[in-house]
């Protein structure tokens, strides 16, 4: 079991009328996660640049920017440039030259990089990008929507990702995302999960440093 678990509060379930206190009630937390969606990659539309650029003024933590978007390449250095910290895209956002040029430009404007999979894509895929990337997004739920419930055989995807990593000595982040709660946490961590998202679990709850804690213990 891993000890030092990441908490990444989803600020798509925040309050967008008081953003300021919404990101203040989640500062014990590792990294903001910052949902983008085009309603073509998915079948919903969140924000964008505008929203980035007013929550890099609020909070310190890192950006995790989550771009559920087609041809990420055409946005992802205007995101580098307005503070997101690492950038996520799809695997299936785009053909595989094009997600590894958007790859190496994330790296090249000195941000970390992430690779996202949706749930019904196999873990081979991911084998092109291993390699270059800071960050492993394995989507526990069909990316578009928060408050949606764990697909249960995501676990042994991450198990899977887990061995892919180990074995070849990489040093990058296994982030999970979509219906994280406690006890899901719990299998998250388990199967070897050192990023968890969480956006219902987080601001659905009053007392948000209390969420967080409890997420953050599900690694102990
Ligand atoms: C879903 C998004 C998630 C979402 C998670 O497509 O990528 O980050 O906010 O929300 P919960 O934690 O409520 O499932
Ligand atoms: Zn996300």
């Amino acid at each position: 079991m891993r000890l030092l678990i990441k908490i990444a509060p989803s600020i798509l379930s925040a309050d967008f009328g008081c953003l300021d206190r919404e990101l203040r009630s989640v500062e014990t937390a590792d990294y903001i996660h910052f949902d983008v969606m085009d309603g073509v990659f998915v079948p919903n539309i969140s924000f964008g640049m505008p929203i980035l650029k007013c929550v890099r003024k609020l909070t310190k933590l890192p950006l995790d920017v989550h771009l559920m978007i087609e041809k990420p390449i055409r946005y992802v250095l205007e995101f580098a440039d307005l503070g997101a910290d690492i950038i996520t895209v799809h695997a299936e956002s785009d053909e595989q030259r094009e997600i590894l040029k958007a790859i190496e430009d994330v790296k090249n404007a000195g941000k970390r990089c992430g690779i996202s999979i949706k749930p019904a894509t196999p873990v081979s895929v991911l084998e092109e990008y291993l390699e270059l990337v800071d960050m492993i997004l394995v989507m526990t739920v069909e990316p578009g929507f928060g408050g949606q419930k764990f697909i249960a055989e995501m676990a042994d995807k991450i198990r899977c990702v887990r061995k892919l990593v180990d074995e070849r000595g990489l040093k990058c982040e296994i982030e999970v995302d979509g219906g994280i709660n406690s006890h899901t946490a719990e299998i998250c961590v388990e199967s070897g999960a050192d990023v968890l998202v969480a956006g219902s679990s987080v601001f659905g709850e009053e007392y948000r440093d209390r969420a967080i804690l409890e997420l953050r213990r599900s690694g102990l």
